[in-house]
């Protein structure tokens, strides 16, 4: 399978974007690049740092200008934040510049992957079953405008990130 511009991977913190998506770079040869981590090394600080200092507003324009630059670095596996497709501009930038990936697991394994949630600042306002909850049900609709769906259930990394490959290989024979 040969990529010709980004694979973005969207969907709940927990689903195994950035285990699967290094896995998927590492299988098709791709660079690998995580929004996250991305945000941090620009600017010089935690996310958690970020939505305590600045709040989730400033965190969303940051995620838009770092995911625009990444967008443009060609075929690049990309690993976003679970809410990057709930800004606007992010999400149709997304959607129209790279083949997307909604990585959907039930809330069961979100939980024991998210455990106390102390590197999600979401997570930290209260019980965080609730919140996962509420978030799963507000923002399936917008993980579901993704071109592909692959559930990221209790399967190693590896075979999901064989079954994304299955999944662009039957998109791009569309
Ligand atoms: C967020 C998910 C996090 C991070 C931030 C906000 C969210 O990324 O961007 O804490 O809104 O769901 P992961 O999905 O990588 O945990």
């Amino acid at each position: 399978m040969k990529a010709d511009r980004p694979i973005v991977l969207v969907g709940m913190m927990g689903a195994g974007k950035t285990s699967v998506g290094r896995r998927l770079a590492e299988r098709l040869g791709l660079p690998f690049r995580d929004s996250d981590e991305e945000i941090e090394k620009a600017a010089g600080t935690s996310v958690a740092d970020i939505f305590e200092r600045f709040g989730e507003e400033e965190f969303r324009c940051a995620e838009h200008r770092v995911i625009r630059r990444l967008l443009q670095s060609g075929p690049t596996v990309i690993a976003t934040g679970g809410g990057a497709l709930l800004n606007e501009a992010t999400r149709s930038q997304i959607l129209e510049e790279a083949d997307t990936v909604w990585l959907r697991a039930g809330l069961d394994i979100l939980l024991r992957r998210v455990g106390a949630g102390h590197t999600r600042p979401l997570l930290s306002r209260g019980d965080p079953l609730a919140i996962l909850r509420k978030l799963i049900e507000e923002r399936s609709p917008v993980y579901a405008q993704a071109a592909m769906v692959v559930d990221s259930g209790i399967d190693d990394e590896d075979v999901v990130a064989g079954n994304i490959i299955q999944a662009l290989k039957r998109h791009q024979a569309r």
